[in-house]
């Protein structure tokens, strides 16, 4: 049930959803309002471009209001040089004040990342969050306890009971970094394209963060831990076919006063054809 609805009052007949509608479903009538055929209504992705692109607010679809909708004029975005600074700036945090993040704050990062694009629009994931920072302490305990009775674990996990030696014996906090809290973000294997979605959306997320001031480190020590102790994964409640990453947040403890030189870090070609 689509729910396309059109306030005639409000429609200046331009088409520009018809135009922008990328399974080109929506046609104009012969009142020369936009429609959608219902023979067409399941070829939607409920992408919402015909709510976002009408220049008049006269759409809605799928129960959604244009007037609840952010308004973008030419200066809502970031500049470049705002972005550019974030991007260069954004730094892996390692070091974390024993403290809870804001849960509201957490619920409007969560919402913002919920909008990172997807493949073709099916935003199949899961954010699965931790949000206590005891809940936290709980799960570093389980982690250092499951590694402290693991016997036969692979050559290649040998740095993970290096590292839960490291926090018993020096209190270096290798696998959590301190962090109070931790995010997964997942997806069901059978989605278009889960390993894009996961990835985007924590990317995305990293950088909301960052700009609110949060720290964040992309928890790839996370997958180890999970593959050795894979009832701790369970017990977080992470669907156990889903494709999955994490990612550790919370406030820093430390400051970076410059950015970092990496412009060079990658090849850059030009095509010529
Ligand atoms: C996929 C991925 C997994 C990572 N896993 C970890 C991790 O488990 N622990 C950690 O401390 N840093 C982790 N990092 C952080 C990288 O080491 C870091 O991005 C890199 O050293 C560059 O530093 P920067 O992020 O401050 O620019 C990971 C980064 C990525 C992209």
């Amino acid at each position: 049930m689509l729910n396309f609805k059109v306030d005639e009052t409000l429609c200046n007949r331009c088409g520009l959803c018809v135009q922008d509608c990328p399974s080109r479903i929506i046609a104009m009538g012969d009142d020369a309002l936009p429609r959608i055929a219902p023979d067409k209504a399941p070829n939607c992705i409920q992408c919402q471009h015909c709510l976002a692109v009408c220049p008049t607010a006269a759409v809605g679809i799928l129960g959604r209001k244009p007037a609840d909708s952010l308004p973008l004029g030419p200066d809502s975005f970031p500049t470049l040089d705002r972005m550019e600074r974030l991007v260069r700036g954004r730094r892996t945090v390692r070091h974390y004040r024993d403290e809870n993040v804001d849960p509201a704050l957490i619920r409007r990062l969560l919402a913002a990342t919920a909008n990172a694009p997807s493949g073709i629009n099916r935003r199949e994931l899961t954010f699965t969050v931790i949000d206590d920072k005891d809940a936290m302490q709980r799960l570093r305990e389980k982690v250092l306890a499951g590694l402290d009775a693991t016997t036969n674990i692979p050559a290649r996990y040998g740095y993970l009971l290096e590292a839960g030696r490291a926090y018993r014996e020096q209190h270096n906090d290798i696998i959590f970094r301190t962090a109070p809290h931790a995010l997964f973000i997942s997806a069901p294997p059978d989605a278009p394209c889960p390993n894009q979605d996961v990835t985007l959306a924590m990317a995305y997320f990293e950088l909301l963060a960052q700009s609110a001031g949060l720290g964040t480190v992309w928890w790839g020590i996370a997958q180890m831990v999970f593959l050795v102790l894979p009832e701790l994964k369970a017990q977080i409640g992470l669907p156990p076919d889903h494709i999955y990453y994490a990612m550790l947040f919370g406030t820093p403890s430390v400051h970076y006063p410059r950015t970092v030189q990496r412009d060079d870090a990658a090849i850059v070609r030009r095509v010529q054809i």
